[in-house]
């Protein structure tokens, strides 16, 4: 069987950079970089507010790249024309709360069913591969694959935070170990991301059936001590077993 594929998450280089108002770290020169490091596909969120990736850096990125670029975005007017011009690979549909720190939580899909259905065929449409990251749970994947989504993103947050906290996570590994079968099963790639670790990472991975982590802030954060070479070369072992 295949190894998971890793997406690079580069969101908090434009965090670094945002700080000071600079043009360095560069989005851009982190992409190429993860990409030559091993990378399979870059992700970035450009969020509502440009509180890291700006539509510059999409730009850039997409001119640049030549790996998958995987767009994260709320399932919003503004972002479906953004996303129908600039053509990323992969669009991933989040949930988005102005205040929030990170994406705290699975999409909504109840509340926003129909919006989200026409943004899943305008996309697909376009060729473009549309993921809904969505909470470990059964009946969000059953509509996941209603409206029509190629993928699913389980957010493996939850789990992770209690890992870090060395707390309990029986319940919440058995959660997303049935939600990715059970993606699986009904024919829709099952993904995982947010808040993973080297340590997380290695018992996720021993879920079969996820066909691609995607992980930002702890790689990000990582490099600044071992380089992010080294850290996608963690990474990429850790998904092999
Ligand atoms: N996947 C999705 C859908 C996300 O929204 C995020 C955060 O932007 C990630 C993965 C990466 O999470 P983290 O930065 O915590 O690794």
């Amino acid at each position: 069987m295949n190894s998971p594929r890793l997406g690079v998450n580069i969101d908090h280089v434009a965090t670094i950079r945002n700080a000071r108002g600079e043009k360095y770290p560069s989005p851009l020169k982190a992409a190429l970089l993860a990409k030559k490091f091993g990378a399979d596909s870059i992700t970035i969120h450009l969020r509502e507010d440009r509180r890291h990736i700006n539509d510059q850096d999409l730009i850039f990125i997409k001119k640049n790249l030549k790996i998958p670029l995987n767009l994260e975005m709320a399932p919003t007017k503004e972002m479906l024309k953004i996303s129908l011009k600039y053509k990323p690979n992969f669009v991933c549909i989040v949930p988005e709360k102005r205040k929030e720190i990170t994406t705290e939580g699975g999409l909504n899909l109840k509340y926003n069913l129909i919006l989200i259905k026409k943004i899943i065929k305008r996309l697909k449409k376009s060729k473009i591969r549309v993921s809904l990251f969505i909470e470990p749970n059964i009946k969000d994947i059953k509509i996941a694959k209603k409206i029509n989504a190629d993928c699913v993103e389980i957010h493996v947050g939850k789990f992770c935070i209690l890992h870090n906290k060395k707390k309990n996570t029986k319940k919440e590994f058995e959660k997303i170990k049935k939600s990715i079968h059970f993606a699986n099963e009904i024919g829709l790639e099952a993904h995982a991301g947010h808040g993973i670790t080297f340590s997380s990472a290695k018992i996720l991975s021993r879920i079969k059936g996820i066909k691609e982590f995607n992980i930002g802030h702890f790689l990000i954060a990582e490099s600044i001590f071992i380089g992010m070479k080294k850290c996608i070369k963690i990474f990429k072992k850790i998904l092999k077993k």
